[in-house]
């Protein structure tokens, strides 16, 4: 069984992500974290994130290791990998060890929840539950800002408002695997929804598709 969880920074795919997997035994991949160890080794090693091949060697020669570093959730990480994100052979790089984590879940699970921007329309177009799981710009901007001010990050909310939207406006746009609903997901708005009634929305579109 592979659950397919896109949507935009911050709308809450994560949490429901590791909340499904976690209900039904799945294991669970956070495949932006991917995309944000390559920035961090792009950055840490002065690359400029437009060399598109200095940075698909990068996304070539990353390791598990590389996955745990600190640092990884900044919004300097964040924005790094999404402009690393758009060029085709990092993304080609990355492709393969998806495919394999969702074909072959690690520990014996029967199951994968991988979440991203394109794991049900590129990843994995034949996962068997897909999600769109999306919210507005500003309450997306806002529960941003919120969980960096809780990390200790000095930010302002008119900056983080802005930055979402550029993120948004490039994870969109690019022409590889462009941020955007399979055809056959399960739009979830999460905008007015906290993060149990997100989960039991979820938890019922899986439970109609077990039956
Ligand atoms: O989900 P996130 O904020 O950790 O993702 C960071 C960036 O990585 C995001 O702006 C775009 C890119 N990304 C992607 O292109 N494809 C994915 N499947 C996951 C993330």
């Amino acid at each position: 069984m592979i659950i397919a969880i896109d949507g935009p920074a911050a709308a809450g795919k994560g949490t429901l992500a590791r909340r499904v997997a976690e209900a039904l035994g799945y294991a669970y991949l956070d495949t932006g974290s991917l995309y944000r160890a390559t920035a961090k080794k792009v950055l840490d090693q002065q690359i400029d994130p437009d060399d598109e091949q200095g940075c698909t060697v990068v996304a070539l020669n990353l390791t598990p290791t590389d996955l745990k570093v600190a640092g990884l959730r900044s919004e300097e990480v964040g924005q790094a990998a999404s402009k690393v994100s758009a060029i085709p052979g990092v993304r080609s790089a990355l492709l393969r060890f998806q495919r394999d984590f969702a074909a072959n879940p690690p520990d014996g699970k029967t199951g994968a929840v991988l979440d991203g921007r394109d794991i049900g329309t590129v990843v994995c177009p034949d996962a068997d539950i897909k999600f769109f799981v999306t919210a507005s710009t500003e309450v997306r901007a806002e529960r941003r800002f919120k969980e960096l001010r809780e990390a200790g990050e000095d930010v302002i909310y008119a900056r983080v408002l802005e930055e979402m939207r550029e993120r948004d406006e490039r994870d969109t746009n690019r022409a590889v695997a462009p941020l955007k609903p399979a055809e056959d997901a399960t739009v979830i708005d999460t905008s007015g929804l906290d993060a149990d009634q997100v989960f039991e929305q979820a938890r019922e579109i899986v439970a109609a598709k077990q039956a």
